[in-house]
């Protein structure tokens, strides 16, 4: 079994993040830190330990991060993440809290003694904001250098999805981004090139719902508002991206996508600020990151279903 931490912004495609890393024997979930970008830091968490508690595992521990992005003093979540995830980051469906509380210790003190801890054993889904992250780059140079990371973000060879070159998840922090894609030493990007393939309709999500649960009501009932948004959003799509899924997908299974061995950065200045592009300065150098740029979509979909599915029957 592989460790893994997920770096959630517990919005809709978050909870169905967590419910294939839940649903996936491959995988021990050995923690959630909270990010910040559908939601506030805050929400996220409470979300977290929500549906840590609605999906049976009321056990896995979560840990409160960053609230906001390196370059600014605060954050608050932009209308476009209301409109796609929903006020609460889960399309307005009511979960109740959970008996359990957060973490004392930081999810960045968190990740930076899981690094050391585990090591090889280990990997990194974040799906949110990536402060977190480069913070504890910043803070330990052994956790850039031995950290295995997941990420979804980012768009290479397609248009963003905040504007041409832009993706949300780099867009809420651009410097943080940069500092993970530059710093680190195992990165793996699963972006738009890939997550906007990886499609769901509501044929699945009833399927969820005559498991006649709470688990999988919720995961029915929120991704339905989820497809409703990209009705408005992309309707040539005709469903929605299943973004954060894919990234614990590949944690698991690499072979689900190709990667192309490409040293990345972000553009932090002018109107490109915020895009990944391959790092000129380093061309020559032997790539520390990877970009998927093709994805067995009919094969994720399987897989997705069938882990979901375990969560959503109530495990
Ligand atoms: C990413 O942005 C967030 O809104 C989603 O949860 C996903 O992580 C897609 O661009
Ligand atoms: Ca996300």
């Amino acid at each position: 079994m592989t460790k893994i931490i997920l770096d959630l912004d517990m919005g809709i495609d978050d909870a169905l993040a967590l419910a294939y890393a839940l649903g996936s024997p491959e995988l021990e979930l050995i923690g959630i830190t909270a990010t910040y970008g559908n939601v506030l830091v805050q929400d996220g968490v409470r979300n977290d330990l929500a549906l840590l508690e609605l999906f049976g595992r009321p056990d896995i521990p979560v840990f409160v991060g960053e609230s906001h992005a390196l370059a600014k003093d605060g954050f608050e979540v932009l209308p476009i993440s209301e409109f796609i995830h929903g006020s609460n980051g889960i399309g307005d469906v009511t979960v109740p809290d959970a008996a359990a509380c957060c973490q004392k210790q930081s999810a960045v003190d968190f990740l930076i003694d899981s690094v050391a801890k585990y090591g090889d054993d280990l990997v990194i889904v974040p799906t949110g904001a990536m402060t977190n992250i480069a913070t504890a780059m910043r803070r330990s140079p052994e956790f850039a250098e031995r950290a295995h990371i997941v990420f979804m973000g980012g768009a290479l060879a397609v248009p963003g999805n905040v504007n041409a070159c832009v993706e949300a998840n780099i867009s809420q922090d651009p410097e943080a981004a940069d500092i993970m894609v530059r710093h680190g030493k195992d990165v793996t990007m699963i972006g738009l090139d890939v997550t906007l393939q990886t499609l769901l309709t509501y044929e699945e999500t009833r399927k969820w719902r005559e498991y006649g649960t709470p688990a999988g009501q919720l995961l029915a009932d929120a991704t339905d508002y989820y497809i409703k948004a990209y009705e408005t959003t992309a309707p040539e799509l005709g469903g929605c991206g299943l973004h954060d899924p894919l990234a614990v997908g590949v944690a698991i299974d690499p072979t689900l996508v190709t990667l192309l061995p490409i040293n990345l950065k972000v553009d932090l200045e002018g109107p490109t600020r915020g895009r990944t592009i391959g790092d000129e300065n380093r061309m020559g150098e032997s790539a520390t990151t990877r970009v998927a740029v093709a994805v067995d979509a009919p094969r994720f979909l399987t897989e997705f279903m069938a882990r979901v599915g375990k969560v959503a029957a109530g495990l």
